[in-house]
Order: C-alpha cells, then structure tokens, then sequence
C-alpha cells in the first residue's frame, strides 16, 4: 500500500552528530552554548562538558555510517547543514569553503550510495554571532543573511540535492526563541518582539523556497513543522475550543508557507496581544512563495483543557496528559494512532504533499553481545508505520518516513547520549566516555526488511 519510490529512509541534525565544533573554520552556534540541550542552562561559551560539541564524530566518520545506512536500503537521508560552518559568523559575504566542502564529501558520498540527500538548511543551529550582534530573527537583516546562506548552498549543490527543508520545526519558536536566535524566554522576549522575529523567519523561509525555484525549479521546498495532535481532554465544548485555539500556534505556521497569507484567528490573535506587526509589501510578495510539501516530525499528542493546568513531565510543549495513554521513559506520551490523524488533518487542511521527517522513540539502550534487543523500538515503529498505511489508504499523499536519530545521536532536549532512537548503537556514554564503535541493533535488520518489503513486512 505504501507508493512506489516512497522514500524511506532516517533524519539526523548536524549539531546532534557532526562534533567537530571548531575544526575547518566552523564557527560556533546556539547549540554550543547549550550543554546540557534545551532543558539546561545557557552558558556563556563552550564548556567541557558539552556532548553535542563531539556528538558521535559523524564529520569524521561519515563512511562509515552512510555504509551502514546504504546497507539498510535508505531511500534517502536527512541532515542538515550548520549554517556555522559554512558561514562562520552568519553575516559574511563569502562562504567557509572548508565547511562547503565537507559537504561536498558526504553528499557526494550519498549520492554513489543511491541515497537521495534531504537538506534541513537550519536546524537549531542559528550561528551565535547572529545571536550575540543582531538578537536572531528579531532583526530583518538576518533575512539576507538567510538568504545568502540559502542562495550559497543552493547553487552549489544544484542538481545533487533536490529536497530542502528550510526551518527545522519552524512553530517551535514560540516555545523556545534560542533556536532563532533570541536571548531569553517567550515572556522575557515580549510579544511584539517575538512575533516580529516569527514573521522574519517566515518572509525568510518564503524567500529560500522563491531561491530554490529560482535556482533550480526542480527543487522541492518543504516547511518543518513540530506536529502535536491536540485532543479535547473532555467532550466540554469549551475543551474542544481550547484544544482547536491550541492547534492554531501550529497550524498558523503551515497556514504561511501553503497560503502565503497570515489567517484570520492568527490577525485575532496579534490584536489581543497588542502585537502590531511590521510588514512590508515586499514581505508580502515574497510570503507568497509557498512551499512545494509539508514535512513533520511527529512524537506525541497532548489534551487540552479550559480549566485544567498544563504540562505533564517531559512534555515541553504544553497540554495536558492524556489518561488513556502510556509514556516513554522521557515522559513522551505514545499515540501511534495520532500520527494517522495528524496526517489526515494535514492533507485535509493543505491538500500538499506531506513528508514525516522525524518519528521515533527515545528509549535507554542495553549493548550485549554486540547488539542490542530493541523490541520495544520495533513494536513502535511498527505500530506507526500501520497507521502511516492507514492514513495513506485514506488518501494521503505522503512522500516518505525519516526516523528520528536513524544513528544514535546526542538528544536535543538533554543532550543525553543515552536516550537513543537508532537502529545503530554509538557507544558513547552520557559522560562522553565510549569508543564511538557502531552496533547493528536488532531494528536494523527489521527495518531493512520493511524497506526492502516497501512495508509489507509490517506486522498488522
Ligand atoms: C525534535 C528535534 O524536536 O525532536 C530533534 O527536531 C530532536 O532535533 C528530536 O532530537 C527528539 O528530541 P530529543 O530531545 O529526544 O532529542
């Protein structure tokens, strides 16, 4: 049931596997000051004991892990970019051609694999100097800057990448502003500040998509959205209303890159928060360059409720906990059937492609004997991938599944190297210790096979 040339495959983030912080010209980024990932506290420079500085060495091993990634039959493999690498600073005019290079090497490399390259150009990685000297997004500049990050890197590997992905998780900014560059919490930012800098980094997204095409009009340009299904915790008419207004700070975000236009309840929104935004009538124009695809990751869904608090443990991201689900070890509550209803509420919503970019679960990880009996993966993959055919049975168009941190990678919320989603062991610890040896897990083999199978080895 899954289409012929459905492109399976997994996703990883340069900061969470790349290391090689400092090498070959790279300067730092937001992701350097965060040692501790998301959850943890700023400091001001990079500190000793900051995992993601090393992540697993993917710079220099490479090879190594693409080989092993061809061997599971990926159709394709989503990274991104460090924007610091390629331009140190943020703010020059001529690219690092160290850093131009070493992308080079791995994309070429995947390309004589056969695996087809998907390109997040910013992935939390927003180069500190933007952050430090122009406050992120909440400077216009950044918006030429972006662009001749874009623009570099979109000519240069014309013709060898073909799937753009322009923000990572683009919606997240409302829940944590440091990934675009801007010092502070939501409340500390202030409104009009923090929406100012959402509509920059959305003028700026439109504007790589418009680069793209421009470049090469066979490019395909996606939007990246964190996706959470909100369910009414109760059939009170006003849970429903929360749980729709909820959904609004995410759908707004796609409602931009489909429709180029800002809609109705996001104009209410600013209004009730005494948000007046600065919009050009270039930045009009160029909001008009929609997305050609809508990619996701999806992890978890959430309840919302008119009376109840927020927040259950783990959950970074607002609702209520739902009684009717079990979580992860991290508190991430798992909701296969969320995913077919995200889906189907996407599609309805956009009529655009979609392209789940990242799913997976964190769990901890025993190495024995070499390997690692990750059932518990499986059976979660598994289940998704059931209600993926599900969705796509109900007419989805879907382009293709990355799994999260295909390879072990350092977690973005708390940069704990042990709460792993691959289906290749890195034996490196929480305290950096490890060889850095990779492990075929016992999800490798199962993965291959629904590859290989283009699903039908799923259990149902
Ligand atoms: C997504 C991010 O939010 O979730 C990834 O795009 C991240 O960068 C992933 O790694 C899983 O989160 P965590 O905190 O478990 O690494």
């Amino acid at each position: 049931m899954f289409p012929e040339g459905f492109l399976w495959g997994g996703a990883t983030a340069a900061n969470q596997i790349e290391g090689a912080y400092n090498v070959d010209g790279k300067g730092l980024s937001v992701q350097d000051i965060l040692p501790h990932g998301i959850t943890g506290a700023v400091t001001d420079g990079p500190t000793d004991d900051n995992l993601k500085l090393e992540a697993i060495d993917f710079y220099h091993r490479y090879c190594e892990d693409v080989d092993l990634l061809a061997e599971m039959g990926f159709k394709t493999f989503r990274i991104s970019f460090a924007w610091s690498r390629i331009f140190p600073r943020g703010d020059e005019a001529q690219p690092n051609q160290a850093g131009l290079d070493f992308y080079d090497r791995v994309i070429d490399y995947m390309i004589e694999k056969g695996i087809e390259p998907l390109v997040t150009l910013s992935h939390y990685e927003t180069p500190l100097h933007i952050m430090r000297e122009y406050g992120g997004f909440t400077n216009r500049k950044v918006i030429e800057f972006f662009d001749n990050y874009a623009r570099t890197v979109m000519e240069h590997f014309k013709g060898r990448v073909r799937y753009w992905l322009t923000f990572n998780e683009i919606n997240s900014v409302l829940h944590f502003p440091i990934f675009s560059g801007i010092e502070g919490t939501p409340e500390e930012i202030g409104a009009q500040n923090l929406y100012q800098a959402i509509h920059h980094e959305l003028v700026a997204s439109a504007r790589a998509t418009k680069i793209a095409h421009e470049i090469d009009p066979e490019n395909k340009v996606g939007c990246m959205i964190l996706a959470v299904p909100r369910y009414p915790l109760t059939p009170n008419p006003d849970d429903a209303m929360a749980a729709l207004i909820a959904s609004h700070d995410d759908f707004a975000f796609g409602d931009v890159h489909v429709r180029g236009e800002y809609p109705g309840y996001f104009k209410r929104k600013l209004r009730e928060l005494n948000v007046e935004l600065n919009i050009t009538d270039a930045d009009r124009e160029d909001l008009k360059h929609t997305v050609d695809f809508v990619s996701f990751s999806y992890y978890m869904s959430v309840c919302e409720s008119a009376t109840e608090d927020k927040g259950g443990e783990g959950n970074l991201i607002g609702g209520v906990p739902n009684p009717m689900l079990k979580a992860s070890e991290w508190g991430w509550q798992i909701d296969p059937v969320g995913l077919r209803y995200i889906l189907n509420e996407y599609w309805d919503r956009w009529q655009k492609p979609l392209f789940i970019v990242e799913n997976g679960l964190g769990a901890k990880d025993e190495l024995e004997n070499d390997t690692v009996e990750d059932d518990y993966r499986i059976a979660y993959l598994n289940d998704h991938l059931v209600q993926v055919e599900e969705a796509i049975k109900d007419g989805v168009q879907l382009l293709g599944y990355t799994s999260w941190g295909c390879i072990d990678v350092v977690s973005a919320s708390t940069a704990q190297m042990s709460k792993r989603y691959g289906f290749i062991y890195v034996d490196r610890n929480d305290d950096g210790s490890g060889s850095l040896k990779r492990y075929k897990k016992k999800s490798f083999n199962w993965y291959k096979d629904v590859i290989a199978s283009n699903g039908e080895s799923l259990t149902r």
